[in-house]
């Protein structure tokens, strides 16, 4: 919700390109979904996950040569981001060996969090649904349920196992950026409402210019990357929050001004909502709902329900309502009512929660400001599956499983989000303390309302 920027740590001796290197092979991993009817019948399509760009090796298309390494562009190969995409490519994944991720049963994804390799280690990453070689599978949510399995179990504090869609291009951007060769057979045109500047390709050119390598293993360029994003699933064993995050725009857009990026003081200027109107049942008052052996017990897995109701009930009207429901040993569990002076007890995200919950703790609407409720539903016809696990550079994750802003006081409405310890999530703690953290999503259905899951 509050930041995805530099997380996608890689190793020193890799790095990334946009034309195809051939000198790993690509295999997509399987990951079959299903797609069921308001009969309540359902059907395999045989889906399969592609690594994003920015974790790949970038390598100068003839020959060995790293185009980036560490936090740092080659300035031979990449003098400027057209060259640069002209001059590099990026390869195939080991998707096991190097990034630690793993198919362990059918229809089932497993993420590590670090993963020990011949470069050293990778940390986190983020993969996405493909429908065929060089499609993602594009999803229509308005009046339709999308529900998974979570396993959070070895996910501690500080951690972030992420499951959202946001509006990339169908093609990875392929078609409509010439310097693009790779597209999404290898995973390219991320955005997300965070309008991120880590990426290191953006419509077809290297964000070279300007980069800053601000961190050990990542960095960030002059331009980001944005897009519309639904969170359904943000968590980790400790907390959870789904999140509509809408934008101005209804493609994949490449901003570059700091007002544009929605960057430092602009951060309610900005072309997306990097805010959203979130539901995060311990910040919404009920403290006791989700965690390990509580009402939702993260010590087993979860099916997660979410709901896209629009307001005359067919899938060409406007998204009033996101439901959520858990389902846990047959059970269903209606997601947690708010328990907030000023807001009506609800479990369900609408315009008007968000209204009363924007007010009651005192934040930015900008919400409604670039669309709102509606504005995400026109984006949720189109939007791409991101299966992903991370830490946090920024703010630790505080955001999401302690209290935050982090200098604010933790009794004051709606700045307490979970039981964690703000220092739980710094990158460095986390990743010495708990590399071996990871996550798995399974089951992955999506379809008419209601015809996803069943109680017992
Ligand atoms: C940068 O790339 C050029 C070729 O384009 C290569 O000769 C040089 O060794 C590279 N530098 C580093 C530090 O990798
Ligand atoms: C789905 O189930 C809920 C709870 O049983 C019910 O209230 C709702 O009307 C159902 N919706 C549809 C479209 O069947």
């Amino acid at each position: 919700m509050y930041t995805k920027v530099a997380t996608a740590l890689s190793f020193a001796s890799l790095v990334l390109g946009q034309q195809v290197g051939t000198l790993t092979a690509e295999t997509h991993p399987s990951l079959p979904i299903q797609v069921c009817t308001a009969a309540g019948a359902c059907t395999t399509e045989d889906t399969t996950a592609v690594l994003d760009a920015n974790w790949r090796w970038t390598h100068v298309t003839d020959g060995y040569t790293n185009c980036y390494t560490g936090n740092a562009w080659n300035e031979t190969a990449c003098p400027d981001g057209a060259t640069c995409a002209a001059n590099c490519a990026i390869d195939g994944a080991d998707y096991e060996a190097t990034y630690g991720i793993t198919t362990p049963e059918t229809g089932a994804l497993r993420l590590n969090f670090v993963t020990s390799n011949a470069d050293g280690a990778n940390v986190g990453s983020r993969v996405y649904l493909l429908a065929s070689e060089d499609k993602y599978r594009l999803f229509n949510l308005l009046n339709q349920e999308f529900t998974l399995d979570v396993d959070v179990s070895n996910l501690p504090c500080g951690l972030n196992g992420a499951v959202y869609f946001s509006e990339m291009d169908e093609d990875g951007g392929l078609s409509r950026f010439e310097g693009n060769k790779a597209g999404a057979a290898y995973g390219t045109g991320y955005c997300d409402s965070q309008c991120p500047q880590d990426i290191k390709f953006i419509n077809g050119e290297a964000n070279s210019e300007g980069w800053d390598g601000s961190d050990e293993n990542s960095g960030a360029g002059k331009y980001g990357s944005c897009c519309a994003e639904m969170d359904i699933w943000e968590a980790n064993s400790d907390a959870t929050a789904y999140t509509p995050h809408p934008c101005s725009v209804t493609e994949q857009t490449r901003c570059e001004s700091e007002a544009d990026c929605g960057a430092g003081d602009s951060r309610y200027a900005g072309i997306c909502d990097k805010d959203g109107c979130d539901f995060n049942s311990y910040r919404m008052g009920d403290q006791s709902f989700y965690g390990p052996g509580s009402t939702v017990d993260t010590a087993k897995p979860i099916t997660v329900v979410t709901q896209f109701i629009t307001d005359d009930g067919t899938d060409t009207g406007s998204l009033s309502a996101i439901k959520r429901f858990y389902v846990q040993d047959g059970t269903v569990i209606p997601n947690s009512l708010t328990v907030i002076d000023g807001i009506d007890a609800t479990n369900e995200i609408t315009e008007e929660y968000c209204e009363q919950q924007k007010t009651a703790f005192g934040d930015n609407n900008y919400f409604k400001t670039v669309g709102g409720l509606a504005g995400m539903g026109k984006s949720l016809t189109k939007m791409v599956l991101v299966l992903s696990i991370w830490d946090d550079h920024a703010v630790s994750m505080n955001w999401l499983d302690s209290n935050y802003p982090t200098d604010a006081d933790p009794t004051a409405p709606g700045v307490a989000r979970g039981r964690c310890d703000p220092a739980d999530g710094l990158p460095e703690t986390v990743e010495a303390a708990h590399p071996d953290a990871y996550v798995i999503y399974s089951n992955i259905k999506v379809g008419a309302i209601n015809s996803t899951f069943t109680a017992a």
